[in-house]
């Protein structure tokens, strides 16, 4: 059976597409969910539209006006007064969670993005290994540490810009050693608390890292070729997306030319952003 809830989101989400950005409700329901944050918070959870949503909204009319009074579909947007505001909330919603939780192995951390909130480029990764785990921060690794100096030739700092997951947690294994890729179901799972990263940073560019990353975002596709699809600009909640090959595929395949193919499709996201690029830039991995 659909759960109610899962029903209004649906129908939220119809309206939303049809260009509908507040809905009349009674002063009772009002109250209701005043009454009920863990409603909207699961509105809010399962669709990152509605969360988008709310930005858009006028102020709430008072409620005491009687008849059908128009209200936000969800909390009213002066709840966030700033971006910091909405990312601590959805911060403390992650690390609350005990859907994500309960995949953490003892002693180990969820992790979640971090960085500057106004950056104009998000990276975006697959999911936390060992080194991500035990700090609950994203790209600590070695894969990360490669990343740093990708993003350092840049010209940028890892302050400057802003790097997550899709996923929160790291995928389960049976053992410590080594990593597994997460499933489609996994990040479809995480996918709304990344999207909603994304909603608060408002990125000029998304830099999607490697194959896997680019199925969570885009929805998995037997026929993408990494080969065809990097280096190109694609598109992810209307932002545009770079897409290129994972820093640990880089470690794997550190050859020059590789990462001159990289490096090209970084010296994509710097014109995009309007970064400054110098010739000695230009001529990396030459
Ligand atoms: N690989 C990822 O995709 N993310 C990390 O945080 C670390 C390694």
């Amino acid at each position: 059976m659909i759960h109610p809830i899962n029903m209004l989101i649906e129908v939220l989400k119809d309206l939303r597409n049809h260009g509908q950005t507040t809905v009349p409700i009674g002063a009772e329901n009002f109250s209701f969910l005043e009454n009920n944050p863990l409603v909207i918070q699961k509105i809010t959870q399962q669709s990152p539209l509605i969360q988008n949503l709310i930005q858009d909204m006028p102020p709430a009319v008072c409620p005491s006006e009687k008849l059908q009074t128009i209200v936000p579909i969800c909390k009213s947007p002066s709840v966030f007064v700033t971006k910091q505001d909405h990312w601590e909330d959805l911060r403390k919603r992650v690390f609350n969670n005990e859907d994500l939780k309960k995949h953490v192995r003892p002693g180990k951390n969820l992790v979640f993005g971090v960085g500057n909130l106004d950056a104009k480029i998000f990276f975006c990764g697959e999911a936390p290994g060992a080194d991500e785990e035990t700090q609950g921060i994203p790209f600590v690794g070695r894969a990360g540490q490669l990343l740093t100096k990708i993003i350092e030739a840049m010209g940028l700092s890892r302050d400057e810009v802003y790097i997550s997951n899709i996923m929160n947690w790291r995928p389960e294994m049976d053992g410590e050693i080594g990593n597994r890729p997460p499933t489609q179901e996994e990040m479809q799972f995480c996918l709304p608390y990344l999207v909603e990263q994304v909603e608060i940073v408002k990125p000029n560019v998304i830099a999607a890292l490697g194959a896997t990353a680019v199925s969570g975002l885009l929805g998995y596709d037997k026929s993408r070729k990494m080969s065809i699809v990097r280096g190109k600009w694609h598109e992810f909640y209307g932002i545009p997306l770079m897409i290129t090959f994972h820093p640990s595929y880089l470690l794997r395949n550190g050859t020059n030319s590789m990462k001159r193919v990289v490096w090209e499709d970084m010296l994509k996201v710097m014109e995009r952003v309007g970064l400054t690029i110098s010739e000695k830039q230009r001529q990396y991995f030459l």
